[in-house]
């Protein structure tokens, strides 16, 4: 389905920074954590407008706190997911943007995002992927018995957590677990890997070729396999 590409050959070495948008619908977390990494410099991008489908998301107040532009597009006044997905076209293009990252977005990407952001739209699951796609990845995680839970950090395709698999991190799962406890340890993993893509993404390090990532110059080490790429 993809040919080998490799993303955003961007311009590190000084001026431009890749223009990020993000799409939220609740806490905004990982918004948070993407501000917090870009705010300290350890990040080559900026965030250029925040989107969230409803009025209510956190995430919204935590743009603003920022200075971000923050617009609500409100999904049930639209017929269809593709003319949602063109209303917040509309707004991401605005911004010149070259990078969709998804943050806790719970709407379908639909092909007409798709195919104005090629292999430059990112979504972040609390699963180690394939294992527990879809909603509730944490809880069916937890009834499924296993030891090690995690994030994934991928492409997004026609499919629902289904594109190439660009990093992960694991964290263990304990007896005592609850769904709470389980997604605040995965959501801390969350907060690392997703700032840490989004620069790889911005140095241009990301191939894809065919269902794999490649990852150039990266750092591998085999004593420690809770991550991978190291970040
Ligand atoms: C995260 O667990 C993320 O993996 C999932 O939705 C949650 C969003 O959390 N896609 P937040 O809004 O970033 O706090």
């Amino acid at each position: 389905m993809f040919e080998p590409v490799t993303a955003h050959q961007s311009e590190v070495r000084g001026i431009s920074k890749v223009r990020v948008a993000v799409l939220v619908s609740g806490n905004g977390s990982n918004l948070q954590s993407i501000i917090d990494h870009s705010e300290a410099d350890k990040l080559n991008a900026s965030i250029v407008c925040v989107i969230s489908n409803r009025a209510d998301a956190y995430a919204l107040e935590r743009a603003s706190k920022h200075q971000i532009p923050a617009y609500h597009v409100n999904h049930s006044e639209y017929p269809d997911r593709e003319s949602f997905d063109a209303a917040v076209l509309s707004i991401v293009k605005e911004h010149d943007t070259d990078l969709i990252v998804l943050a806790g977005f719970n709407r379908i990407i639909s092909q007409v995002m798709l195919d104005a952001f090629p292999m430059a739209i990112l979504n972040i699951h609390p699963a180690l992927l394939p294992s527990f796609p879809g909603n509730r990845a944490q809880r069916n995680a937890l009834l499924s018995g296993v030891k090690i839970a995690g994030c994934t950090v991928h492409f997004v395709d026609s499919g629902t957590d289904t594109g190439p698999i660009i990093a992960q991190a694991a964290v263990p799962v304990f007896d005592g677990d609850t769904e709470e406890t389980l997604s605040q340890r995965i959501l801390c993993q969350e907060h690392r890997i997703y700032p840490g893509v989004i620069q790889l993404y911005a140095e241009g390090r990301i191939t894809v070729e065919g269902r794999k990532v490649v990852i150039s110059r990266a750092t591998e080490c085999f004593a420690d396999f809770l991550e991978n790429p190291r970040f």
